[in-house]
């Protein structure tokens, strides 16, 4: 990210005793994250490098609470095997988006980085999703998933602990578990099955072989518009 991080939200969770929770709020240019990034006589707020710096904050702590992925070959944790670029377009809303390869060939996509919701969607042969290119996405190209066509894509069933509507399901026997989601911006929803497939992820080094993490998401099959 740089300088276009815009709604960059600092949250600090202070345990206060055992049974009372308290969240500060911090402003991205207050004195208390400069600090936080020894920024106090550093880059101007807004600029590049003191969003590089407030990254680099963020990186140390997470390394400290132990929240980063265990290891990799090589050290360090893991980013996403196209990179740990993200984008912000215009045609796209406000979110920021990364690059994600999944299955076998693998297909990638632009997926949005939404801290507001827990469920990774993927659109899955559909009909009228948002087109595939735009000049808007520059040199960026996206694919539809499709289980069909990869040989590491396996159904989630119903009886699976990760599928939350067991009651939706056709019967008991059902072989997709079902998923659906609304978000409150801009009217939109998300429906389909879960799947399970691989991941593509490299040490955030960059330096290690591309490593498969099977993964559960969902794959999209309202054959609506979305975004
Ligand atoms: C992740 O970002 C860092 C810092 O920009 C860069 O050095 C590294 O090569 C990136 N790793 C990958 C896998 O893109
Ligand atoms: C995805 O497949 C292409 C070939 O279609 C290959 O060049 C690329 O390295 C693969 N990406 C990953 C992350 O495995
Ligand atoms: C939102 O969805 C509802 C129901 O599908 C529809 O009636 C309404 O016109 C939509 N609103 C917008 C702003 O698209």
């Amino acid at each position: 990210m740089g300088a276009a991080a815009r709604a960059l939200l600092l949250l600090a969770l202070v345990a206060a005793g055992a049974e009372a929770l308290s969240l500060d709020v911090h402003h991205r240019y207050s004195a208390t994250v400069r600090g936080w990034a020894g920024l106090r006589t550093g880059p101007a707020p807004g600029t590049a490098e003191y969003y590089a710096a407030l990254a680099g904050h963020d990186d140390l702590r997470r390394r400290s609470l132990s929240l980063a992925a265990a290891p990799a070959p090589g050290g360090g944790p893991f980013a996403f095997a196209d990179g740990n670029d993200t984008y912000r377009l215009n045609a796209f809303g406000f979110l920021h988006y990364a690059v994600v390869a999944l299955g076998t060939p693998n297909v990638t996509f632009l997926v949005a980085l939404d801290t507001g919701s827990d469920l990774f969607w993927v659109p899955c042969d559909c009909l009228k999703c948002a087109p595939l290119s735009s000049p808007e996405y520059g040199n960026l190209k996206f694919d539809v998933y499709s289980p069909r066509k990869s040989s590491t894509s396996r159904k989630v069933p119903c009886s699976s602990s990760l599928c939350d509507l067991q009651t939706e399901c056709n019967s008991a026997a059902s072989k997709s578990c079902p998923y659906s989601i609304e978000y409150l911006s801009d009217n939109t929803s998300s429906n389909g099955v879960l799947v399970e497939d691989v991941l593509y992820l490299a040490t955030e080094s960059g330096k290690s072989k591309i490593t498969q993490a099977p993964i559960t998401f969902a794959v999209d099959r309202s054959r609506r518009v979305h975004f």
